[in-house]
């Protein structure tokens, strides 16, 4: 008789990361964690939901529907809201991409068309955060043994799905704009070359202030991203796809004037891209993510996604087996919070609080970093991202991490945010730097611990 009766996933299924971090980060009370991507807990929307509570609950005819199992796909008028919600964002951003298609004012009717086509309801599903569509969009495309195209480094719960459910993974390194795009191509034109093109069904972009790096992509990188997937459908016998999560793009830091750099640097700032899905005629390649967890709050944990067919029928089959629908109550606090103008106005907050709280960490690591270590910040997001002198390493089983969480602060090694690459070696000399959840006072001393641990290592 077997041990167990475990399936192969049961059995494949490694402890993610997340967990084990999560886990400290909640049981130590004296860390201080740098690690765990939580929010911001002082502006977490309180008064807020209570105010919207209160006026769902108010009466049966109000209350009871949202006490009440729903729609698979989401409530009607949150996939409205949320339609909206992105076309505005689309909008607001291509008028600052003069490449953008939405801009252009020759053909601006159909362009309008296009665009109510591309952000139409019908397209949008409501999740249980955006990290169940990731899991079901990996579902409904992947088989054992399928390759997803990775950032390289990339988000590591992300990786934890694709090791759980059998997937592979090829990492395209990073630049401060985007993907490599030449590297894509290459990725690409070695797996033709060695008939696992097959296998590719999509490459994975976190494309607004990444985690854990902080980069934006382009567009101009996205639109040559979509060109070289386009490239390589016909030997793939397959669409390919741009997965874009964009789980930060709601949290860029609106106080540029004070974040004193460069003016290419602020320019980067300012051109805060449109999204993959307004690249002309490739909205049908792109499945778009996004979350209300990050600029409203994780413990009201609602996702969203736009999906092209046949994707968007089969992911909602699959939550029609999970859940059948996301948490009722929930969907009703954001859509009233986005109907109000009351989500606007807490997103600003909270953008103001982040930029606040980065400049803190950027002094910090100025005061407390040793001078050769390279530090990567961002115009918006939660995270700096370190990088050690080479040979120097930050990893889980290093003598730096250990020390580090003697001394009471805890960071992401870098190393868990890379792919299992057959085809080069992790890095380890990383280290991902959160100020989300952190006080700025504890921004401070944390900073200063780490500091401290890393002149000992890199002296
Ligand atoms: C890049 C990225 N995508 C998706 C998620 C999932 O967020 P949620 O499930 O709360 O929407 C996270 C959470 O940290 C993230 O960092």
């Amino acid at each position: 008789m077997k041990k167990s009766a475990l399936s192969a996933l049961g059995h494949r299924t490694a402890l993610p990361p997340i967990s084990w971090l999560m886990q400290t980060a909640l049981t130590r009370p004296r860390l201080i964690s740098l690690a765990a991507g939580f929010t911001d807990n002082a502006t977490l929307p309180v008064e807020i939901s209570r105010k919207l509570l209160n006026e769902i609950l108010r009466s049966p005819k109000t209350g009871r529907p949202a006490l009440q199992y729903g729609i698979t796909a989401g409530e009607t008028n949150l996939r409205q809201l949320t339609a909206r919600h992105l076309q505005k964002l689309d909008l607001a951003s291509s008028s600052f991409s003069s490449s953008s298609l939405v801009l252009e004012q020759k053909s601006r009717a159909r362009r309008k068309d296009e665009d109510e086509k591309i952000h139409s309801p019908e397209r949008v599903m409501i999740t249980g955060g955006s990290q169940q569509l990731l899991y079901m969009t990996l579902e409904a495309l992947c088989d054992e043994g399928d390759i997803i195209l990775v950032e390289d480094p990339t988000y590591f719960v992300f990786l934890s799905i694709l090791q759980s459910q059998g997937i592979h993974a090829r990492g395209v390194k990073l630049e401060r704009d985007g993907i490599d795009l030449v590297h894509l191509e290459k990725v690409l034109q070695r797996l033709k070359e060695t008939s696992e093109i097959r296998r590719v069904k999509a490459l994975y972009l976190i494309s607004y202030f990444q985690n854990p790096t902080g980069v934006t992509t382009s567009f101009s990188k996205k639109t040559g991203a979509l060109k070289i997937l386009k490239k390589f459908e016909q030997a793939a016998e397959h669409p390919i796809y741009l997965l874009e999560d964009a789980a930060y793009r709601e949290l860029s830091f609106p106080d540029r004037a004070d974040l004193r750099v460069s003016r290419a640097e602020q320019q980067l700032r300012l051109t805060i891209p449109p999204s993959a899905l307004t690249v002309r005629g490739a909205a049908e390649r792109v499945i778009y993510t996004g979350t209300y967890s990050k600029p409203y709050a994780p413990g009201a944990r609602v996702g969203f996604g736009i999906l092209p067919e046949p994707l968007f029928t089969a992911v909602q089959r699959i939550k029609g087996n999970h859940d059948f629908g996301t948490a009722n109550l929930l969907q009703q606090i954001l859509a009233r919070a986005l109907e109000t103008g009351l989500y606007d106005r807490h997103v600003a907050k909270v953008r103001k609080n982040y930029a606040r709280k980065a400049r803190v960490m950027k002094q910090a690591l100025a005061e407390h970093f040793p001078a050769n270590v390279e530090i990567w910040e961002s115009g918006g997001g939660l995270y700096f991202w370190a990088r050690l002198p080479k040979g120097i390493s930050a990893g889980v089983k290093s003598k730096m991490f250990q020390t580090a969480l003697r001394n009471n602060v805890l960071y992401v090694p870098g190393e868990l945010c890379y792919a299992d690459d057959p085809s080069r070696a992790k890095p380890d000399n990383e280290m991902r730097i959160s100020f989300g959840s952190a006080s700025e006072e504890n921004i401070r001393k944390g900073i200063a611990r780490l500091g401290g641990v890393l002149k000992r290592f890199t002296r």
